[in-house]
């Protein structure tokens, strides 16, 4: 897919909580075709520390409204900066890179979206898409706490969501792969994004169950166009880039220890 430099305007840059920010941008020509699972490198103004740009994923694409989303945990200096853009503001961005989810074939499948803390961030628009195709999607989503569970109403507007935190504040307590509905219901595919540990478990429990899988990493990336070599990830063809042969990959293609 072609990909795109683009400077974008701020429109509305939200704090969901003290460490979460969602800052949505548009442009005046329409924005470019982006694919759910898909990521851009976004260019950090004005910051002294943060030099190279940071990849963060596609929320949501509001096609009516012509705005791209994203959403953004505040980890370290070059998302703090981020975070702190305003309205009217000029963000430079490259998308949209490395490949997306795999959409199934057929409407009766039944999907489960797992999402751990800022990993919900893709499954928000990978749930609009599955929906469109006819696929009502499942969230299931894992957080240390309930401040760490984001966009629980634009979820709930798509489908069924259960919810997990650590600490017990909402939810069934305890990790994703703990939580009842994976012993209630079946499901057919599941996608996940978030913690490695995290996604390793559901991966195991996917492997176990016989289930499609397919999760999105997050490997330390630079260049964000197979260029640097700094994301490498071991599958069965040998070492690639995540950035551009993922972010998303089928559990069968990694040779995690699972
Ligand atoms: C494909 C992809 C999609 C992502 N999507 C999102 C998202 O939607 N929302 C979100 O909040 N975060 C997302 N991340 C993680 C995000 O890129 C990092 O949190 C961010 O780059 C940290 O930058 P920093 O300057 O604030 O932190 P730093 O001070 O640089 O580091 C803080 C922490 O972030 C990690 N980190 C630093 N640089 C990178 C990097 N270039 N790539 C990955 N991890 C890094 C470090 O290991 C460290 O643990 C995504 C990462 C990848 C690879
Ligand atoms: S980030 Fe440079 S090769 Fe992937």
């Amino acid at each position: 897919m072609k990909k795109y430099i683009l400077d974008l305007t701020v429109t509305e840059n939200i704090r969901l909580h003290s460490n979460y920010v969602l800052i949505k941008l548009t442009q005046s020509d329409p924005l470019p075709e982006m694919l759910p699972g898909q990521f851009a490198e976004i260019r950090v103004d004005g910051s002294n520390t943060t030099f190279l740009r940071r990849p963060i994923s596609i929320n949501y694409v509001d096609r009516k409204a012509n705005e791209v989303w994203f959403l953004v945990q505040l980890v370290g200096d070059g998302t703090r900066k981020l975070a702190t853009v305003q309205k009217g503001d000029i963000v430079n961005v490259v998308l949209p890179l490395g490949h997306g989810f795999t959409i199934p074939a057929t409407p009766e499948t039944k999907v489960l979206l797992v999402g751990g803390g800022v990993g919900t961030a893709p499954m928000l628009y990978l749930g609009e898409a599955l929906l469109k195709t006819g696929c009502k999607p499942t969230f299931l989503l894992g957080a240390r706490s309930a401040n760490d569970l984001l966009q629980l109403e634009q979820f709930g507007a798509l489908g069924d969501v259960y919810t997990t935190t650590e600490d017990g504040s909402m939810g069934e307590k305890g990790y994703v792969t703990m939580h009842s509905v994976l012993r209630e219901r079946k499901f057919d595919m599941i996608y996940t994004c978030g913690p490695k540990p995290m996604m390793m478990a559901v991966a195991k429990y996917a492997k176990t169950a016989d289930i499609d899988c397919e999760v999105s990493l997050e490997n330390t990336m630079a260049c964000g166009v197979g260029a640097c070599l700094c994301c490498v990830e071991k599958t069965d063809e040998g070492h690639v880039c995540v950035c551009k042969e993922g972010p998303v990959f089928n559990i069968k293609k990694l040779l995690w220890q699972i």
